[in-house]
This record gives C-alpha cells, structure tokens and sequence, in this order.
C-alpha cells in the first residue's frame, strides 16, 4: 500500500502526497516545479497548448510516449507513468530536429501554441519511425488537430512537418525508457494507493484489483478512467468530487478481446487503441473515431467512459446501437449483460444500480455491414450536432436486416424503429427511401440549441438517410458492373 503517486518528468523521479494528488498537470509543471513551457489556455482539452508526452507503465507493451492534455489530466491519473514536457525535449541543450525545423519553416510567431505543436510533432515522428511509415501532410494534419494557432497560420507549421527527416530523429522511447526507471515501476505498481486527506474530507484510491473498485463503488466513490469527461466538470467547478477511485492501475481493465464472435473492450482501452483494433471488423467504426476529439483526448479517453458518460451526442453510441453491442455490469454480488440499446433509459438515466460498474462492451461480429455520419460544425475535434448509424444485410437489391440511429435528436440515441420496419424486406429505390425521410418529422422532436435548430436537426436526418440511399445504392451498380 503507497500513500503518494509515483512520477517521471524528463527522467527525473517525483513522488507526490496529499498536497498536490489532485492538482492537474499542467498546473503542478508551472508552479510546483517552475517548468513553464507548458501553457495552459483553455483548460478544456480543446486548443493543446498544453500538450505533454506521457508513457503508462500499465501499457507498456506499447513501448511509445503518447500525447495528452495536461490541463485536464489531475495528478492521480498519471501514477506510474513518465511524461516528457517540452523542456525535456531538447538533448544536452541541443534542440530536437522538430524544433529546429519549426524554426527555420517560421512556423511560430507568439510561441503561446508552439510547446504544444512541438510535442504533437515529436509524437508523430516517433509514431511513423517505429511504424516504419513516411511523413505526409495528412499525417502532420492528424496528429496537430488537437493544437490551435492562432497567429501563424498553419503553413509554415506543415512545411516544418514535411522537411523533417526521420533518420535525424531518436525517438524519446529510446532517450527515456532506461531500465531503472522501468524496475522502479516494476515494484511500485502492483501495490494500491490511498491518499487520504482528512483536513479536506479527500480520499483518492488507486485499486489494483477489480473486487477492490467494486467495492468503492458500492461506498459511493466516483468512478474515473481518461477524465475527458470529468477531468473539465472538475476544472470548470461542475462537480466536486471528494471521494474518487480511479481504474488506472487495474491491469485487467486494459483487455481487448478478439475471437470469432465478438471484439470486447475493457474500461481503460482508449479510443486511440479501439480505433487501431477496430480496424479489421469493423472499419467504418475506426475510420468514425478518426473524427473523433484529438489524438491527445483519444489517447486519454476511453470507449467505456463515452458509453457512461452517456451523451445523446456521445459518438460511439449509435454504432454500438445498430451492432447489437452488449454491456457486461459488475457489483459485488452479482455480473449480467445488457444490450447497450437498453441500457439507455432517459436523458443520462441508465440501466446501472448504484453498486454496479461497466467492466466489458461487447461488439458482435455478424454478417451487418456499417455506414456511419457525423454533421459537426467543423470536421476535426468537435462535437456532433447529429450523427446517423445504420448496420444492414443486403441480398442483391434487397434489404433483409437494417437497424437505424440517430444521435443528437433527443435525450437518449433514438432508434428510428418504424423506419428499420418500412426498408426492412424490399428492394432498395429513391422512392423507398424517400418515404422513410417523410416519416422522421412524425418520428423525433429535437431540441435547438447552440449547435442547431431543431428544423435543421431533422433535415439533416432526413438527407443523412438518402444520403446512406445514395452510397449503397452506388456500391451496388458498381458491383453489377464489375
Ligand atoms: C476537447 C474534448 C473533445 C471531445 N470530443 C468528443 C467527441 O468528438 N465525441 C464524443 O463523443 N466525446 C467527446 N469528448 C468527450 C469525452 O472525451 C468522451 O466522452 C470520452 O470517451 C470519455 O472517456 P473518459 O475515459 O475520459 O471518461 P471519464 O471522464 O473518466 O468518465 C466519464 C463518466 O464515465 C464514468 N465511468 C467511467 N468508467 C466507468 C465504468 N467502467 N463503469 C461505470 N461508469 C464509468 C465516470 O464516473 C464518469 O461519469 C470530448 C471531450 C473533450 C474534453
Ligand atoms: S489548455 Fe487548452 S487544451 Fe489544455
Ligand atoms: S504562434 Fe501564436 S498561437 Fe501559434
């Protein structure tokens, strides 16, 4: 049993008690040890000013430092884990070739963003030399969605991108994984964490065994994975949480199952790791989270914390909707499953007692294929105003199973039901389909709000489905033709 969390910084041990457990990140660099290149803007997780590398002894197999918001990462998140800030990134005073580049390119101008795209760009190159892959401006684009700049414009920072060369560069997985620092971790992380502040009524416990978190839950504490959620409601003072057990140290709660009948997620399975796995069975689904967030809230967040969470705008939700995904529900005393369909009741109401947690999701593997919309009011890093999910079987020209969601149009995910009964069994045309769009204005009454009017919100159901139409019906002439 520890009563401190255990850190590196730039390879430097620090260990931390109940003073500072609950402090983020970003704050602890700047006034506890006077690192100040990291910048803190937004503290939402949405501009990357405060980007930081971090490598999570739980997931060490993957050998790679990843990027992630320090703004919205409390200390107690990161126990056992090595985070590299930007003054870390040089060596021996000599500047990494990422920083060199952005110099020279004149991809900076105030600076405020450029700590953060630096470490974007540093996790980049490591990604595509361990990869084996080539720099590309799509890939510089990807891995800096999660960073804003808004003085330079984004010219000069890709240029910077495109000319580095990889040979030049040792990633930091090779400067900063020495064997004492992993030994170090080795013994320190199986052994649970409790931080008791008594002055302040504060408990934060780091379980290492699933009937350990069981148990908490069934005290009442607060349940963290990523705190992508939680981590801003905490920032922003919309929750104030004393008693937390966070599943960080819980090996077990990082499985990913893959059989011939279904690919199942664990609860501290990032999206960034569900979007890789997803890949093969079910690509429509990886290619979905391609738009989801950043790379640095990807890297944070998990699947099981959207599905909890349980936003109506939630992204992950309408694919598990129409792919008959099943939750696996834990307490003390008792493990059922649900389909995650139903476990949705009301606006954040869900089917889960008090006592009980979410340890699996579980993605069928079936003959469905998938076809998934998001409408934002940009592409990268923003949240949905409606998204459309629809799995179907198709024989030639007929429908023979179709299941329809709709996310953003009410307070659950709605299952546009009537609609799967009229397309299911006939022969797909415009005409068909064209019935379906006449019947949604009958079907969901959405909200408006800042991100759309309720009018809009139902024209775009309405053309996401002849949209859907559309591409099915093109992919069949195409396969007739061929
Ligand atoms: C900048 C930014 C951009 C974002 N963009 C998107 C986006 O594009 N699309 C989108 O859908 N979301 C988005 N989000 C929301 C968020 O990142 C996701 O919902 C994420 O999946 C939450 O996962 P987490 O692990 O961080 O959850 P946490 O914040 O740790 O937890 C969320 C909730 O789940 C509960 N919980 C966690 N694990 C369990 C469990 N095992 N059993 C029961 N309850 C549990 C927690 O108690 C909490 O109530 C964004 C957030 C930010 C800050
Ligand atoms: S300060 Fe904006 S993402 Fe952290
Ligand atoms: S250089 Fe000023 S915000 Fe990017």
């Amino acid at each position: 049993m520890r009563n401190y969390l255990l850190l590196y910084i730039n390879g430097k041990k620090h260990t931390i008690d109940k003073t500072n457990a609950r402090k983020n990140l970003s704050e602890y660099l700047r006034e506890n040890l006077n690192m100040k290149g990291t910048k803190i803007v937004c503290s939402e997780g949405d501009c990357g000013a405060c980007t930081v590398l971090v490598y999570r002894y739980a997931t060490k197999e993957k050998s790679s430092f990843e990027t992630i918001n320090s703004c919205i990462a409390p200390l107690y998140l990161l126990d056992c884990c090595h985070i590299i800030t930007i003054e870390g990134i040089e060596e021996n005073e000599i500047l990494h070739p990422v920083q060199e580049a952005i110099a020279k390119h004149h991809g900076t101008q105030c600076g405020f963003c450029t700590p953060g795209i630096v470490n974007a760009m540093v996790s980049m190159s490591d990604s595509l030399i361990k990869n084996n892959e080539q720099i590309s401006e799509k890939k510089i684009k990807n891995f800096t969605t999660g960073n804003l700049c808004r003085c330079t414009g984004y010219k000069g920072i890709i240029n910077a991108g495109l000319s580095l060369d990889l040979k030049e560069i040792t990633p930091l997985f090779q400067r900063y994984n020495t064997q004492n620092i992993q030994d170090d971790f080795g013994i320190t992380f199986g052994q649970e964490v409790e931080i008791f502040d008594d002055e302040n009524d504060v408990k934060i416990v780091l379980p290492t065994t699933i009937e350990k978190v069981l148990e908490l839950k069934s005290e009442g504490f607060q349940l963290i994975s990523g705190g992508t959620d939680i981590g801003v409601l905490l920032n922003k003072g919309y929750l104030k949480s004393n008693y937390i057990a966070v599943l960080t140290n819980i090996k077990e709660f990082y499985t990913v199952e893959d059989n011939e009948n279904f690919l199942s997620f664990s609860p501290m399975v990032t999206l960034s790791d569900v979007e890789k796995h997803s890949t093969n069975e079910f690509p429509e689904f990886s290619n979905n989270l391609k738009v989801f967030a950043s790379p640095q809230i990807k890297h944070k967040g998990t699947l099981i914390g959207n599905i909890a969470n349980g936003s109506p705008i939630g992204d992950s939700i309408p694919f598990l909707y129409v792919s008959d995904a099943r939750l696996e529900l834990s307490s003390m005393t008792n493990k059922r499953e649900v389909l995650l369909s139903q476990f949705y009741l009301d606006y954040k109401k869900f089917d889960l007692k008090s006592d009980e947690i979410i340890t699996k999701v579980k993605i069928p593997k079936s003959k469905k294929s998938f076809k998934l919309y998001k409408v934002s009011a940009r592409k990268d890093l923003d949240i949905s105003a409606v998204s459309l999910a629809v799995g179907y079987v198709l024989e030639e020209n007929k429908i023979i199973d179709i299941s329809i969601a709709y996310g953003g149009v009410a307070g659950t995910v709605y299952k546009a039901e009537k609609i799967e009964k009229l397309l299911c069994g006939k022969e797909i045309s415009e005409n068909l389909f064209k019935q379906g769009t006449l019947e949604i204005p009958n079907l969901i009454q959405p909200f408006s709000d800042h991100r759309a009017s309720k009018e809009y919100r139902i024209k775009l159901c309405q053309n996401l489905l002849m949209k859907f139409y559309q591409e099915i019906s093109q992919s069949i002439q195409i396969k007739e033709e061929l």
